[in-house]
């Protein structure tokens, strides 16, 4: 059984001292919550908070022996070098994050990181030995003109061209996230979710092989509250969510990690 992941993405919320007055509330409540815990224990599931750069510390520290892993919002491909405002995986390791989320599609979008960097950004990842969570979904233009298949495709592939499927399977997540569902209120149905999913396991299959598709964890993101999680998690290829509004709370983040519990 795959475990779950369940994962918030604060984006440009909660700077050091909102972050520290989050972990504050929500740590002693992850600990205390029985199922949670020993979900986490028995590693049936793992819960994650990507923050801001300069929240991480802030985060580590108070994230403490709980489990909770910290992880970044982005990173440069390169360790250093003249890169104003840049921040490399070194660094992020240095201060104590596991994860970073890679391609998410503010960042494809807004600040037209192309296909070409994030397959630099997930090598330099893998390197440095974080956990990237690379993201990938359609814009709503792609899916009225039928085309969703076609760039989930175009992205996965490029993301994770020549990699090895051991590092596929074990130290990539991957995480489908529509662009007309994030922040929006629109969650895709189960279904749609589901399809999708199952689609880019087909694809590791084809590509990697039928045992690292098997294995590798597939997260769904897009408007996902403590309501609807557990509805898309029953579905089949959905191992987990990564949460963006609803992780900025620290009883709705973990109504979703309660959800979760298998
Ligand atoms: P949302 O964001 O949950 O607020 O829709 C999800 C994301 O962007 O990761």
């Amino acid at each position: 059984m795959r475990k779950r992941f369940i994962a918030g993405n604060w984006k440009m919320f909660n700077g050091p001292t909102a972050t520290s007055e989050f972990m504050v509330n929500f740590v002693p409540k992850l600990i205390s919550s029985k199922d949670i815990a020993e979900n986490i224990k028995s590693k049936k599931m793992e819960v994650a908070i990507f923050a801001p750069f300069v929240s991480l510390s802030a985060a580590v520290k108070a994230s403490g022996s709980s489990s909770l892993i910290i992880g970044a919002q982005n990173m440069h491909w390169e360790k250093s070098g003249a890169f104003t405002g840049e921040i490399s995986a070194p660094m992020l390791k240095e201060l104590g994050c596991t994860h970073v989320l890679i391609g998410h599609s503010e960042r494809r979008h807004i600040f037209h990181e192309t296909s070409e960097e994030l397959h630099k950004k997930l090598n330099a990842a893998l390197e440095e030995g974080l956990i990237p969570v690379f993201c990938v979904g359609e814009l709503l233009e792609d899916r009225e003109s039928g085309s969703t298949f076609d760039v989930i495709r175009k992205q996965l592939l490029a993301g994770l061209k020549g990699m090895d499927g051991n590092d596929v399977a074990n130290n990539i997540i991957v995480a489908y996230e529509p662009v007309w569902a994030i922040g929006t209120g629109k969650t895709a149905s189960s279904e749609d979710a589901q399809e999708v999913c199952a689609f880019i396991r087909k694809l590791l299959g084809d590509t990697f092989g039928e045992g690292i598709a098997v294995k590798t964890l597939i997260l769904y993101g897009g408007s996902v509250k403590p309501e609807n999680t557990e509805a898309i998690l029953s579905m089949a290829d959905i191992d987990g969510v990564l949460v963006g509004g609803a992780s900025l709370k620290p009883d709705s983040f973990l109504g979703i990690a309660k959800a979760a519990v298998q």
